[in-house]
């Protein structure tokens, strides 16, 4: 689907891997896009590269996410810059690594509030304009974690899983609206979330992964496409069959400890 001179597409975690590609694509395809994430020296580079590679507008809109009240004020600078969002990508997220019982709660509550609030807010604030105009794109970054429990990571996995299932019921819940809502599942893939996570030692990290550019163009082939949801390369999905449709709970559970260590 092409832009057209008013619909803009607003990312989220622009700053970096897997976002710094959807901004990029959909810039190729002629989106204006408001780029949105912590690090505003980041936004600022990459808003200057999208201008003169592919000539659209662009907006920076730096915001914690992870700090309440969040996202609102994010709706807010979208609307004081008069932008008519027709595509959200909802991909700011992080995960972090270790014991729940030794999880700094804070980080927790971060995570939380990023991974599913502000997630959330954002479909909410964003959906009145897209079904009033019958045309709009939610794209929700999940995981392929979204399949199973994650012991080791306990917490992220549980924010995919509902990143996954509320993702799904509003793809549902517009269908014949015009709108879509898809799910994207990545797998490991190449960015900076081992890092974040601290995971960098992790055998996971160190396998020669996708990139992020290949992730997203999956994401976004689906989006529009109207895809439900999308998990990306096929151990993926063979992986998410296996433990969604095939395997005991319990087994899931050991065979998931055994990957995260
Ligand atoms: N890479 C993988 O293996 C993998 C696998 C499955 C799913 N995913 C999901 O893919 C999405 C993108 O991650 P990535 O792999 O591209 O990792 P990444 O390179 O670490 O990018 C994460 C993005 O989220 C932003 N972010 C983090 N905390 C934020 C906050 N408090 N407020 C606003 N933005 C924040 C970061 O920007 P700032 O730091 O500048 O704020 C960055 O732009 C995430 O939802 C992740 O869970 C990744």
């Amino acid at each position: 689907m092409a832009a057209t001179d008013t619909s803009w597409a607003l990312v989220t975690g622009a700053s970096s891997g897997i976002g710094v590609e959807f901004a990029r694509l959909l810039a190729e395809r002629g989106y204006p896009v408001a780029l949105s994430a912590r690090r505003e020296d980041r936004l600022r580079t990459l808003a200057a590269e999208l201008e003169s590679r592919h000539g659209v507008p662009t907006q920076v809109l730096p915001c914690d996410l992870a700090e309440p009240g969040a996202a609102e004020s994010l709706w807010e600078q979208v609307q004081r810059a008069g932008l008519h969002v027709n595509v959200l990508v909802n991909n700011a997220g992080f995960g972090d690594n270790g014991p729940f019982a030794e999880a700094e709660w804070a980080r927790m509550q971060d995570m939380l509030q990023l991974n599913i609030v502000a997630l959330t807010a954002l479909s909410r604030f964003a959906l009145p304009a897209m079904r009033a105009r019958r045309q709009g794109y939610i794209l929700n970054v999940a995981s392929v974690a979204a399949f199973q429990p994650g012991p080791g990571m306990a917490v992220y996995f549980a924010t995919k899983a509902y990143v996954l299932s509320f993702t799904e019921a509003l793809w549902a819940e517009l269908q014949g609206s015009g709108v879509v809502a898809t799910t994207l599942c990545p797998g490991p893939t190449q960015s900076e979330f081992f890092d974040a996570a601290q995971m960098s030692g992790k055998s996971l990290a160190s396998q020669k992964l996708p990139s992020s550019r290949e992730v997203a163009q999956a994401g976004l082939r689906a989006l529009f496409a109207g895809k439900r949801t999308v998990i990306h390369g096929l151990v993926n999905n063979l992986l998410a069959f296996f433990s969604n449709r095939l395997a005991p709970r319990g087994a899931v559970l050991s065979i998931t400890r055994r990957m995260l260590e």
